[in-house]
């Protein structure tokens, strides 16, 4: 990856003169089933030039209040972009029911704003990386046809929810009107995100991206790598997903863990801790140089993720390593 860092072909992007750019981009618009994509350097920025694509000032988008756009991107949409986000509860799977978010559609009432996008999440980071189903996928879009909405999925880990049910990331796109996903997190990449929709949809995203600060100069160094990504380190998720599946299946045995060993289906697990406290636990895991997040130190949440730089024998050190600190 780092070779073909070095020694890519670069230009100036912003005039979208750079070959290395143009090339990931034809690439993420093939592998999304659209008709075009931009590069842009975070998953943050692509969800927020999506919505202000999609959105102008005053409307309301429809998205899960266990979303990223919700919780953890700084409230870009309402701060930057003037959209009102309407939360509606996601179910454990990541999905939210199909009456719940009909009902949540504003109708031509004179106290509404109008509600223009649906935003989903596939995989749905904080119910457990689960993969949302394409015939999920199909009955929202039944929905958004009928009250004439537009869809945005944040496909930050689409390519694992695609290895996870075997089958294209582009029969999980089929039905959104704009995704986004990430090369960093699974895929390896130092840097970038893709947002990938029709060729109108994505010149307004250009633009967009330019407005916020996210237009890049020789940027095809970082393509570069991206397009190692998306070539040669897909298909390799899988094993992120079972190294996942055996420290969730390993350490749901542990007195003092919660752990629904069922709902691993990628490369994310949750789990409670009941028999230490969480700052303690933590502690106790850098002695033995083991780093993982607590995402919720009240309710002694821990987040572990799996990717390619931990390697299914380091997942048997941290099997170890719980066992012998909660024992
Ligand atoms: C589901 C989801 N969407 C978007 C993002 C934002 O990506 P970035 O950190 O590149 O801004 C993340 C990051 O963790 C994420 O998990």
């Amino acid at each position: 990856m780092l070779d073909a860092m070095a020694t890519a072909k670069v230009g100036d992007d912003v005039f979208q003169e750079d070959p290395t750019v143009q090339k990931l981009e034809n690439l993420a618009a093939e592998k999304t089933g659209k008709e075009a994509a931009v590069f842009v350097p975070s998953g943050t920025m692509g969800n927020l030039i999506s919505v202000l694509s999609h959105c102008g000032r005053g409307d309301e988008i429809l998205l899960g209040n266990k979303s990223h756009i919700s919780l953890y991107e700084v409230g870009g949409v309402s701060a930057l972009g003037g959209v009102h986000p309407r939360t509606l509860p996601n179910n454990n799977d990541g999905t939210i029911s199909i009456e719940i978010l009909e009902k949540g559609i504003r109708h031509s009432d004179i106290h509404s704003p109008p509600t223009r996008l649906i935003c989903l999440e596939n995989t749905h980071n904080l119910c457990q990386g689960s993969p949302i189903h394409p015939e999920y996928m199909m009955s929202v879009w039944n929905l958004a046809k009928k009250y004439g909405l537009k869809i945005h999925l944040d496909g930050a880990r689409i390519f694992n929810a695609a290895v996870a049910l075997k089958m294209p990331v582009s029969k999980l796109t089929e039905k959104v009107d704009s995704v986004m996903f990430c090369l960093s997190k699974g895929l390896s990449a130092p840097v970038g995100s893709l947002v990938c929709g029709s060729s109108e949809f994505i010149d307004k995203a250009r633009k967009a991206r330019k407005m916020v600060g996210g237009g890049m100069r020789q940027a095809g160094y970082l393509a570069a790598a991206g397009i190692i990504s998306l070539v040669n380190l897909v298909d390799r998720l899988q094993e992120d997903h079972e190294n996942a599946k055996m420290l969730a299946t390993q350490i749901s045995q542990i007195e003092g863990i919660e752990l629904d060993k069922s709902k691993i289906k990628t490369n994310i697990i949750f789990f409670k801790l009941t028999g230490l406290d969480g700052e303690a636990f933590l502690q106790q895991l850098e002695k033995k140089q083991i780093k993982i997040l607590m995402t919720d130190p009240d309710a002694g949440m821990f987040r572990a993720v799996l990717h390619r730089e931990v390697s299914k024998e380091q997942v048997g050190t941290v099997i170890e390593s719980f066992k012998s600190i909660l024992a």
